[in-house]
């Protein structure tokens, strides 16, 4: 066993030397935040605003529902890569990038045999080369599995809500995390903002904690507005991103994703009846 575990370490890092992809992964400590839209709605403008090739995993175990939001089914789950068929096969293009739906089918890795597990990690590697971003969206908390993704991540996403209930989760995934391992690589989404400046005092909270307790910094990521018209996308089973471009939500999630690219979002070129028409849309 521990055989194997080297001789896939070595595989894997004899591959890594051309890896630029990033990785990063989505968590909260509470559920129902808002992670999985933020995943899906970042995968998407990070492929259609920013032309980034994108891949996204659910690797939400017993929760899984990115392929909810994206409307389409799950016949290509992992359960077919673990009867013996390539990790390509998994692969659903959708929306301008790639997604993996996989986790979905099966209650805990504890379901898959050390073997399975060991070249789906290989070969998810291997596929993960192809991107510029890998987002993982974990279930909440901080089970073994998030843990696993989390500190291997480049970056880790911590989405909260301004409630203290979800303040004081987001510190105890920081304090674990940090503690354990060291890892310290955390961005903060304050999801479901409801006036101005709001995720400025949730952020300044939790760095107060970290700096206190654990002297590391935080970023803050930027903030996520409460939406109406993505409550409304969630029952439709559509994209917020797609669909109202001008809303408050997707004009958040472009700034996060132009701070993580590193370049402004490129001037869409609508015109002005366009803009009429998307305005008059979204107030609908
Ligand atoms: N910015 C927002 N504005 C309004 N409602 C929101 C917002 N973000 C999330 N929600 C609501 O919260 C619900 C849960 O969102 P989502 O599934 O993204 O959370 P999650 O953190 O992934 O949950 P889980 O922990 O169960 O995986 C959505 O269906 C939506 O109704
Ligand atoms: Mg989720």
């Amino acid at each position: 066993m521990e055989e194997q575990v080297q001789g896939l370490r070595e595989l894997i890092g004899r591959e890594d030397k051309f890896v630029n992809s990033k990785f990063i992964s989505v968590a909260s400590g509470k559920g129902g935040v808002g992670k999985t839209n933020f995943a899906v709605n970042f995968a998407y403008t990070l492929a259609n605003t920013f032309g980034k090739k994108v891949l996204l995993i659910d690797a939400d175990i017993g929760m899984a529902n990115v392929h909810i939001l994206l409307n389409t089914d799950v016949s290509r789950s992992i359960k077919k890569f673990l009867d013996g068929s390539k990790v390509e096969d998994l692969v659903v293009s959708i929306k301008g990038f790639d997604a993996i739906f996989g986790f979905s089918g099966i209650d805990s890795i504890a379901e898959l045999e050390d073997f399975r597990v060991h070249r789906m990690i290989y070969e998810l590697n291997r596929i993960s080369q192809k991107y510029d971003y890998v987002i993982i969206d974990n279930s909440p908390g901080i089970g073994e599995k998030v843990i696993s993704f989390l500190r291997a991540s480049n970056t880790s996403y911590i989405i909260t809500t301004p409630e203290p209930t979800s303040i004081m989760d987001s510190y105890a995934v920081i304090k674990s995390l940090y503690k354990l391992y060291g890892y310290s690589r955390f961005k903060i989404v304050v999801s479901m903002c409801k006036r101005k400046f709001e995720e400025k005092d949730v952020f300044d909270k939790l760095n107060f904690s970290a700096n206190k307790f654990l002297n590391i910094n935080l970023e803050l990521a930027g903030k996520l507005s409460f939406s109406k018209n993505l409550e409304k996308c969630v029952k439709e089973k559509k994209l917020i991103a797609e669909v109202y471009p001008s809303d408050p939500y997707t004009i958040d999630l472009k700034e996060i994703a132009s701070k993580e690219v590193g370049e402004p979002a490129p001037e869409k070129n609508t015109n002005f009846w366009e803009k009429v028409l998307n305005f008059l849309k979204e107030r609908v």
